[in-house]
């Protein structure tokens, strides 16, 4: 097809260390968006003319929002909220980067109120994945009390027994003298697909899939 006539095909990523992750796989393409690399740039899409291509930074939450609906057609996120978020989408490539695991944690004590099913609180950016996991995975009546962030602190300050959050080097739990009690799964980023956007761009849309896959596996290799 003729470039000219060629539509856009847009590309949302979940903003901060992901984004440029992502990017720097782009890159390796020969795909580059230098105005993005602008720190003082308030624009809020980045195009790439040659390859017909435009980008835009979203929070993460909202990436599998974007996708579903369509107004980008590729997204770029972690599997937590995709986990969290439950959107009609395809999921079509582990990135293998961004690599963590989505726990339950707490102070060691707490093991044992998990053990004997008790009814506890559980703190959490992630109800939908906490639910998912209590409820429906262990048949445990628990509390779920949605936090937005320093997710550790709840049991500390006794808002709740245990957390289930994201833990990568562990850090942040072991100098707050708390454990990981369970492990939920395993995390990293992925690349998701709006279902419309895979029919109707399937060979744009299957080529690139097939050379980030290309990227990922030579950077493994
Ligand atoms: C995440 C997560 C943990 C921490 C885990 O929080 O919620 O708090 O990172 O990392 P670690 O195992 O390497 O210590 P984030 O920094 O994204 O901020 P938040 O607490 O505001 O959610």
């Amino acid at each position: 097809m003729n470039k000219e006539n060629m539509r856009y095909i847009t590309i949302a990523l979940a903003k901060g260390r992901l984004a440029g992750k992502t990017m720097e796989v782009f890159n390796r393409l020969g795909i580059n968006c230098n105005e993005m690399n602008d720190k003082s740039t308030r624009k809020l899409i980045f195009v790439n003319e040659e390859y017909k291509l435009k980008f835009f930074l979203a929070k993460a939450n909202d990436v599998p929002t974007y996708v579903e609906y369509g107004a980008a057609d590729i997204g770029f996120v972690g599997k937590d909220t995709i986990a969290e978020e439950g959107r009609k989408l395809y999921e079509v490539l582990d990135l293998g980067f961004g690599k963590c695991d989505f726990c339950v944690a707490g102070p060691p004590e707490a093991g044992a109120l998990l053990e004997k099913g008790e009814l506890i609180r559980v703190a959490t950016k992630y109800p939908n994945i906490a639910k998912k996991y209590f409820y429906d995975e262990k048949h445990q009546t628990v509390e779920i009390i949605k936090l937005n962030g320093s997710i550790e602190l709840a049991p500390i300050v006794g808002l709740s027994e245990v957390i289930a959050d994201i833990v990568e080097t562990g850090a942040t739990l072991r100098e707050n003298g708390l454990v990981v009690l369970e492990k939920i799964m395993p995390l990293s980023a992925r690349m998701i697909v709006n279902q419309v956007s895979m029919k109707m761009e399937k060979e744009r849309i299957t080529k690139l899939i097939q050379e980030i896959k290309g990227v990922i596996e030579n950077e493994n290799a």
